[in-house]
């Protein structure tokens, strides 16, 4: 379906760190969108400075992402790829919105709260008020969709609640986004813990396989992967028993587009060996693509960040719309 007049809206924290978890899960999936959405990726710098980090490395960051971006397939000539603090109206909806959002609604947030009970040393307002910043991200742009994981579903409810209860004082201002659920692949699971998530924020760097890995590291990764010792060996998909199996099936039919039915046919009769040396082929042939493309973008800083000025000066014509308007109806002169 051709929905080119919907907008669809995301964006990442900074991070040269994206693991092919994200990459099956969500950027494939994004990168298709551009296709048929009108879409705007945003590299969410204002949010990552909720946590302390080095000017050198808040930079480096900013570019590695817009670089890995790039290498993915996104494309600045089809999206609005920008970056969130040279957009400077996303500042200005936040305080307004602020305003518009109960103290108890913002302590209600788990991710708030997980971090502040963590004993989190940095518990600064920015890490309480984050939502509303999303909010305006999303509400800025007349956003119909955001693809999100269910970590962030929260934060969407309310920001669907913000924008609802401004259109009750105010008349149709803000469209309510909906939340747009990634298809199979979203959920790619640890290599070596197959009952929790993928995450670049593991301690155990063994169970994620990063875009920017070594091959030689990937294929250690993948061989040491769990399977199970079930006899006879066999390559179907059981998320009860076959957990590890499951995962590298789904591992494997998102980078593949072939659907899980039709690997369990290729391979029956196989072993987890011939099984597990195609992954390692498939995953490596698609990484040196992308890497070789990153490492072209990244010595190139002078043109990246052309592209995000290109993308921010875009982005900043449509937020202005909406801000004036929001800033009307409320009666700021
Ligand atoms: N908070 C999101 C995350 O950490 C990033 C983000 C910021 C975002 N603004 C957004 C995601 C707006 C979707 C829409 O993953």
């Amino acid at each position: 379906m051709n929905d080119i007049n919907k907008v669809l809206f995301s964006a990442i924290q900074p991070s040269g760190q994206l693991t092919i978890g994200n990459y099956i899960g969500v950027m494939r999936q994004w990168i298709k969108m551009q296709d048929t959405h009108t879409c705007l990726y945003c590299i969410a710098d204002l949010h990552a400075i909720t946590t302390r980090r080095s000017p050198k490395e808040l930079r480096r960051d900013v570019l590695d992402t817009i670089a890995l971006y790039l290498a993915c397939g996104f494309d600045p000539y089809k999206s609005i790829i920008f970056l969130q603090s040279q957009v400077h109206q996303h500042s200005q909806l936040c305080w307004l919105l602020t305003c518009y959002t109960y103290y108890g609604e913002l302590s209600r947030m788990t991710q708030f709260k997980d971090k502040y009970f963590q004993g989190n040393k940095n518990v600064n307002s920015g890490l309480f008020n984050y939502p509303i910043l999303m909010a305006s991200d999303i509400l800025l742009y007349k956003t119909d969709i955001v693809p999100i994981g269910k970590d962030q579903s929260q934060h969407l409810e309310l920001t669907r609640n913000i924008a609802r209860r401004f259109n009750s004082y105010y008349g149709n201002i803000f469209t309510v986004p909906v939340r747009y659920m990634v298809k199979h692949g979203s959920n790619i699971l640890s290599l070596l813990n197959p009952c929790k998530k993928m995450s670049k924020s593991d301690s155990n760097k063994n169970n994620v396989i990063f875009l920017l890995d070594s091959i030689n590291s990937v294929s250690k990764k993948i061989q040491s992967a769990v399977t199970d010792s079930n006899n006879p060996h066999s390559i179907h998909y059981d998320m009860t028993n076959k957990k590890g199996i499951s995962n590298l099936l789904n591992v494997l039919s998102g980078l593949t587009d072939k659907t899980i039915s039709d690997l369990e046919i290729e391979y029956s009769g196989k072993s987890y060996r011939q099984f597990k040396s195609d992954i390692i082929e498939i995953i490596s042939d698609i990484l040196i693509r992308l890497q070789s493309s990153y490492f072209y973008y990244r010595q190139n800083e002078e043109y990246l960040e052309n592209i995000l000025y290109y993308g921010s000066s875009r982005a900043c014509l449509r937020a202005d719309k909406l801000l004036n308007k929001v800033k009307k109806a409320i009666g700021l002169i």
